[in-house]
């Protein structure tokens, strides 16, 4: 399942944007440029729910939200998603369009050489907020993340069916695009998960989970 319809809103709030910490450090730290990086962008669920709450603050900084995904979904699902988010803004015409010409367009040999870039301007300012999707398998793709990722959204499926987007290898990744103190959240608090993450030098703590997950994993690089 890509999203929950009751509650994958505030799913993605308690998970990705509280576990990172990112409405306060948004509105505290005075830092120009804020880059996100996710694994999994599935309906976009994520990109759109940090996009809502940057769009609401008065002040962000910029931010770069770089994501892959290897099975893109058709639109008729995003549409789907579209409709069972009303009050939040997600495929609108213009961007559903420059998806649809993305994944028509015959792929590059090379997998991940191409992206798809959408930039929003903010309503008070000068700043954007930019989507940069990659397609491809995590591994291929993750080394073009533009570093230093200030904080990682680890939303791959379940660990124990979805191992490759959790493996040493990734891990291993995402500290090689991180700086000290890089962030990250993930719903999971999976034992294997959690040992490639610490033996990779993050530190790592289990914290209450979002509704009937009683656990899920954040921290640092330390
Ligand atoms: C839980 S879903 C992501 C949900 C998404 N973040 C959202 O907001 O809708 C996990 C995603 O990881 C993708 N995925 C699984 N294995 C992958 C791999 N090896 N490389 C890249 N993406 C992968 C899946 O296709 C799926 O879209």
């Amino acid at each position: 399942m890509y999203f929950s319809k009751e509650d994958g809103i505030e799913e993605t709030k308690h998970v990705f944007l509280e576990g990172n910490q990112i409405p306060s450090r948004w509105k505290l730290e005075n830092q120009e440029v804020y880059r996100i990086g996710e694994l999994g962008f599935g309906t976009g669920l994520n990109f759109f729910v940090s996009l809502e709450l940057w769009m609401n603050l008065s002040n962000p900084p910029c931010v770069e939200f770089f994501t892959l995904e290897k099975f893109p979904l058709e639109r008729t699902i995003l549409l789907e998603m579209k409709e069972s988010f009303p009050d939040l803004k997600t495929w609108e015409d213009e961007l559903l369009q420059a998806y649809t010409l993305f994944l028509a367009d015959p792929l590059d040999a090379v997998e991940g050489n191409r992206k798809l870039e959408w930039k929003v301007q903010h309503p008070m300012n000068q700043n954007t907020f930019t989507l940069h999707l990659f397609l491809g398998d995590v591994l291929d793709v993750l080394p073009k993340f533009q570093p230093p990722i200030d904080c990682y959204f680890l939303d791959g499926f379940a660990p124990k069916k979805n191992p490759e987007m959790w493996s040493e290898a990734v891990v291993l990744q995402l500290k090689a695009h991180a700086k000290s103190g890089t962030s990250f959240a993930t719903f999971t608090a999976a034992g294997f998960v959690k040992r490639n993450l610490e033996s990779a030098g993050f530190t790592v703590r289990k914290v209450s989970g979002f509704g009937k997950k009683r656990e899920m994993l954040v921290g640092f690089l330390a």
